[in-house]
This record gives C-alpha cells, structure tokens and sequence, in this order.
C-alpha cells in the first residue's frame, strides 16, 4: 500500500507553527554516540524517518535506545559491531556519518559505499581522503569502504577543496580521538556543524575555530557521554520552508521554536522579495507586503543561501512580478521538481546549473512525483497555492525529513490529506534515502 497527499490549493492560512528539532543536527549527534561507551539523553528531537533508520544503524551495531516520554535515550555500552550494511546506507547517505566514529574508537569500520543518487554525483571522497590523512587505511571490497587504524588515527592537516557538511562532521568525529592536533581548512560552518562540535565539547573534547571554517582539534584518549540532556536546535530548513507560505497564498504565520540567527540569508532574501518578516527572541512572524517581486539568488554553503531551500524559494518565485533567476551551485542535479512544477504550469526555464523562472503563474492542481526531500517540500507550497486539486506521490521522501507536516499545515487551515493507494513501491537509483 503507497501513500499520496492530495491537497487542495487556494485557502488562507493563519496560526503558530512549532519547529521540530534539526534532522541534520539529529543525525551526526546520533553518529556521535559511538564514540565513547555510555547512556545519551537527547529532547526537542524530531520523529522522522531519517531518525528511525540512524537508531536502527545503531541498533545494528549493538546500541540499545529507548524513549522516556520526550527524552530519546540512547545507550551504546553494549556497541561491538563495526559494519554499516548497505540496507542501511542506501536508505540514507547520512549513515556515512558512523564511519569516523567507528574508526576512531576501534580502529576500524566497514561502511557500505553510497550509491548515485537523484540529485547528484554526491562523493565521499572527501571523507575517505581526511582519514586516509589521519593515518586510517582504506580499502574498497564488494561495494564496502573498509577502513583501518591498527594503531589508532593521529593528528593531521587536512584541506577541504569544498567545505562539505557530513565530511566535516565525520572528521571532526575521528579526529577528537586521534593522537595530537589536527587542523582542518575551509571547514564547514553550518549551525550543525557547530552543534555537533559543542556536543562533542561537551563530551571533554577540545576544539577551537568552531562557526569558522578553519577548526583545530586536540585529540583526547577517551570521552565520556554529556552529562546533561542534549537539546537539539532548531530545524532551520523547516522554519525556512513555512516562512515561504506568505509569499504564495494569503497567509499570517508564526514560527514558534524558530532560530532566526540560523535564517539571516533566507529571511533577507524573503523580505527582498516583499515579505512582512518580524523576529521577536525565538518566534517568527511573516506574512505578505504586497505584490512579490523577482529575486536572482544563487546557493551557497552556509552562511549562503542553502541548497536545502532552493525548491521551496522556486515554487515561491512563481508568484512574483517578473524573471527570477536561482543558481545551484551545490548538487548538479537538484532541478527535479522544475519537471513537477511545470506540470502544474510554471513558467521555467533551465539552462546547465540556472533555472530562470517567469511570473507570476497561477499554478494549477494536477498529479506530481516528489523525486527528493526538498522537491516533496516545493511541491507542498506550489499545491497549497494551486487552483484545484494536488496529487503528491512519492511520500517517502518527505517522511524522511519533515516531522508531521500534513498536521502542522492543518492547524494553519490548508485542506491537506494523507491517502492510501494499492501500487508498488518505486525507489529511485539511491532509494527514498536520497537528496538532503
Ligand atoms: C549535507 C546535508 C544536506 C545538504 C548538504 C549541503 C546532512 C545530513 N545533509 O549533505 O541536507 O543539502 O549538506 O548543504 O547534513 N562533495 C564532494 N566530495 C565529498 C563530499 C561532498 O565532492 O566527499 C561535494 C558534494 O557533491 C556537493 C558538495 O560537496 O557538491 C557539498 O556537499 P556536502 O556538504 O558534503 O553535502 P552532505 O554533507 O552530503
């Protein structure tokens, strides 16, 4: 049995929206607790897909997690496994994350190796280069990364062609546990990464340069768990999608639980394109100011506009007077949704890594596929604003990373519904584990 959302465009929206806590923040904190043996306690975490298959990776691997009421627990004593199999990793390339852990604290691991995937290439060769500089020895056998440091990982220098997220964590992981200092250049400086970093710190680690992109760690023998409850942050990538709707149908919305820090780029950009955004401590209200107008924007690794939001902005940008033009500088790939959008009648033109959009459209109602995470959110706000009715298929992916959207969109007053359908399950080349 397979799933679809059926929405029916048109109606105003107004209320509270409380923000979950971050997948991308969940995830290598999560990979994190491998690192040294003992009880975690996580709250504010989100109840997502992506969630359920890191807590089954460590289960695989000998962890045991249980939920208190709103603390998720997570016990990785028992932990004796070394292998992330590819069930696993090809549910979600995040898995790749309990490599450097895994590595740095018994000297080995074997990691099913990510396939291609729907929005891009996607490599993990900077990951696999950075331990290979910490003294690891990697080998790839039957589809599998093993990698080994009989003598345990040791400080090192190690550049970044491109400050990518995951890899900076999985190093960032690995090297608190190497022998000496290790210096990591053009670092990532996502929110995420600073949250795993404080994380980390708080298990006794030492780093310097976090928020930076240059991060000094000094290698410690042994950490121990928290000692209090973890929070995690915000979902910045979720609070960003909603703060769109006003940009696509009447609607007066508060963001509840938000980090406008985290938003600077997204919400400046919003409001260049004449939304009403107000930031009062954690909450965050918006709402329209007139007639939306054309944006040229371009993604960027953070503190530039995230890749993550470049399908919702889209669908936004239909909506306004004029040419918009967005620029993909991150995956190669990720235009899926402007094939979707079309269908619905948007005006788009792709041209290599430029899509230039042609508003304002009225979009109409009409069946569409959700290729990845981001698109299934673009899809969301482009069916909400659409004349008519909205098929959405493809619910895997955005199960994956958007805790109780149909709920949450309900209370606001968006005619939103989850049906079921007899039809068999159609994963794209890297599964529904694929594309942010
Ligand atoms: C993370 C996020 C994802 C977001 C992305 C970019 C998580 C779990 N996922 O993914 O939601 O879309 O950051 O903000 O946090 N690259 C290489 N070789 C590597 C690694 C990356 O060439 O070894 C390239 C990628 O192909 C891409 C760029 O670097 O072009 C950035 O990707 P990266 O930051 O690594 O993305 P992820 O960490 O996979």
């Amino acid at each position: 049995m397979r799933e679809y959302l059926e929405i029916e465009g048109g109606y105003s929206l107004s209320g509270e929206i409380v923000v979950s806590g971050a997948k991308n923040a969940v995830l290598p904190a999560l990979a994190a607790t491998l690192l040294a043996p003992g009880r975690y306690r996580f709250t504010n975490w989100p109840r997502l897909r992506d969630l359920c298959t890191m807590l089954e990776l460590l289960g695989h691997l000998g962890a045991r997690v249980e939920v208190r009421g709103e603390v998720l627990e997570v016990d990785t004593s028992t932990v004796e496994g070394m292998e992330a199999p590819y069930e696993l990793v090809r549910r979600m390339r995040a898995s790749i994350l309990v490599l450097g852990p895994l590595v740095a604290r018994f000297g080995r691991a074997r990691v099913a190796m990510p396939g291609g995937c729907p929005i891009g290439k996607r490599p993990v060769d900077f990951h696999l280069r950075g331990l290979e500089r910490l003294g690891a020895r990697i080998t790839l056998e039957h589809g599998y990364i093993l990698t080994r440091a009989d003598e345990g990982l040791r400080g090192a220098e190690i550049v970044f062609d491109f400050p990518s997220v995951t890899a900076t964590e999985n190093l960032m992981m690995a090297a608190v546990l190497a022998r000496g200092r290790t210096e990591i250049h053009n670092a990532a400086r996502e929110p995420e990464v600073v949250f795993l970093g404080e994380m980390l710190r708080a298990m006794g680690a030492r780093i310097e340069g976090l928020g930076t992109d240059h991060l000094i760690i000094h290698g410690r023998n042994e950490l121990s768990p928290p000692p209090a409850p973890l929070s995690i942050i915000p979902d910045r990538i979720e609070a960003g999608t909603y703060l769109m709707l006003p940009g696509l149908i009447p609607a007066e919305i508060t963001l509840v639980g938000a980090e406008a820090a985290h938003l600077e780029t997204p919400i400046a950009r919003l409001r260049e394109a004449g939304l009403e955004i107000e930031v009062e401590g954690n909450r965050i209200h918006a709402r329209a100011g007139g007639r939306l107008r054309p944006l040229r924007l371009a993604t960027a690794p953070y503190p530039g506009f995230p890749t993550d939001l470049q399908a919702q902005i889209m669908a936004l940008l239909t909506r306004a007077q004029g040419l918009s033009f967005i620029t993909e500088n991150l995956f190669e790939k990720r235009f899926q949704h402007v094939f979707e959008l079309r269908r619905m009648g948007a005006d788009i033109e792709v041209d290599e890594r430029t899509a230039v959009i042609r508003g304002p459209v009225m979009l109409q109602g009409a069946e569409v596929e959700a290729t990845d995470l981001r698109a299934s959110a673009c899809l969301v706000l482009a069916a909400l604003s659409a004349e008519g009715i909205t098929r959405i298929y493809g619910l895997e992916h955005l199960d994956r990373g958007y805790e109780g959207m149909e709920k949450k969109l309900r209370a606001l007053g968006a005619r939103i519904e989850r049906k079921r359908y007899e039809g068999p399950a159609s994963f794209g080349p890297c599964g529904p584990g694929s594309g942010g």
